[in-house]
């Protein structure tokens, strides 16, 4: 129940107790907050953010569903926009922390092991992170110059990183969550962040709209040609690579080999219960393979093809 005397702190509390509710993983409350499943601590700051949020003309936002490369993105953009391409390893921000703590996702950011600097003082260029659909958006992120870097992937590969992700969070040494479960629970959408398709969908849609504002890459071209990607990702960031070299170097900065091997992400967590080292799995294409039977294979097939027809949009 709303009641007018409430401040608005607390009218959203009392909204968001009122929205439709599910268990994620066995383990997390989720509700759903148009059209969307998330904890509800995230929809607290979602909904901060999409309705005060100011964005400047050169902020950059990253945006991705959950285990779709934002770690690699992250990294990328940092060492694009903010790094120079000759500093010695030693400045490199990649060793100094993780690149979830570098570019922090605005929404999740309450849960940071650290304090987090003030959105607003952060100097420009803005590089910042969300996990949220793209109608929940502020609008003045679309009324801005601000420009939005969306990644997605392959729906298979992004349920099996998303299951290895969740079990190591929730499981430890118990058990892992069925995998019929999760499979049933990506393909309905009723999964923190979910649906998936539709989360995806509304980058894709605004992407082919307006290309000189949002460039969507696609996780599959990266791994098979990261120096093309690269080199696409700094030209739309007004951040051309001029020297062949400067491109190869941030190729392997930002490698899974280089960041896994970093003693920051040995060790440490820079979100409260995620270890860095859980950020880094295998990074390949077609990994599904190894855990998805037919059946499952077959229903994320057709669930795929089913919201993703007419649009155009393929992995
Ligand atoms: P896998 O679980 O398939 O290995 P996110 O960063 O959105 O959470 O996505 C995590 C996925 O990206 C994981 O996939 C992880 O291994 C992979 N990944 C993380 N850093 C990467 C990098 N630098 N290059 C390529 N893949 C990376």
């Amino acid at each position: 129940i709303i009641d007018s005397s409430q401040s608005s702190e607390e009218k959203d509390a009392a909204l968001i107790n009122e929205l439709p509710s599910a268990l994620f993983w066995d383990a997390m409350e989720i509700r759903k907050w148009k059209g969307f499943w998330f904890e509800p601590g995230l929809i607290k700051c979602a909904m901060k953010f999409s309705s005060s949020f100011q964005a400047g003309n050169d902020d950059v936002l990253l945006a991705s569903a959950p285990k779709t490369g934002t770690t690699w993105l992250k990294a990328l953009c940092l060492c694009i926009l903010h790094q120079n391409h000759n500093i010695p390893e030693n400045e490199d921000l990649l060793t100094q922390d993780n690149p979830q703590f570098h570019v922090q996702t605005i929404e999740s950011s309450i849960y940071s092991t650290k304090p987090t600097p003030d959105l607003y003082s952060t100097p420009s260029p803005r590089l910042l992170h969300t996990h949220l659909p793209f109608n929940l958006l502020p609008n003045s992120i679309m009324n801005s110059n601000c420009k939005i870097v969306c990644v997605a992937r392959n729906p298979k590969d992004t349920l099996v990183s998303l299951w290895h992700f969740f079990n190591s969070i929730f499981r430890g040494n118990q058990e892992p969550y069925p995998l019929e479960k999760a499979v049933d629970e990506f393909c309905t959408g009723v999964h923190q962040y979910g649906p998936y398709f539709e989360n995806v969908l509304g980058y894709w849609s605004e992407s082919q709209k307006r290309t000189e504002k949002i460039l969507f890459l696609k996780y599959e071209e990266m791994i098979k040609d990261p120096k093309e990607q690269v080199r696409k990702l700094g030209l739309f960031l007004g951040k051309p690579f001029e020297k062949e070299e400067d491109l190869e170097k941030i190729v392997w900065r930002c490698s899974l080999e280089r960041l896994r091997n970093l003693e920051v992400n040995k060790n440490g967590s820079v979100i409260y219960g995620v270890p860095n080292g859980s950020y880094f799995r295998k990074g390949i294409v077609g990994d599904w393979k190894n855990y998805l039977n037919l059946e499952m294979e077959d229903r994320i097939n057709q669930t795929t093809l089913l919201k993703f027809k007419d649009s155009g949009l393929e992995f």
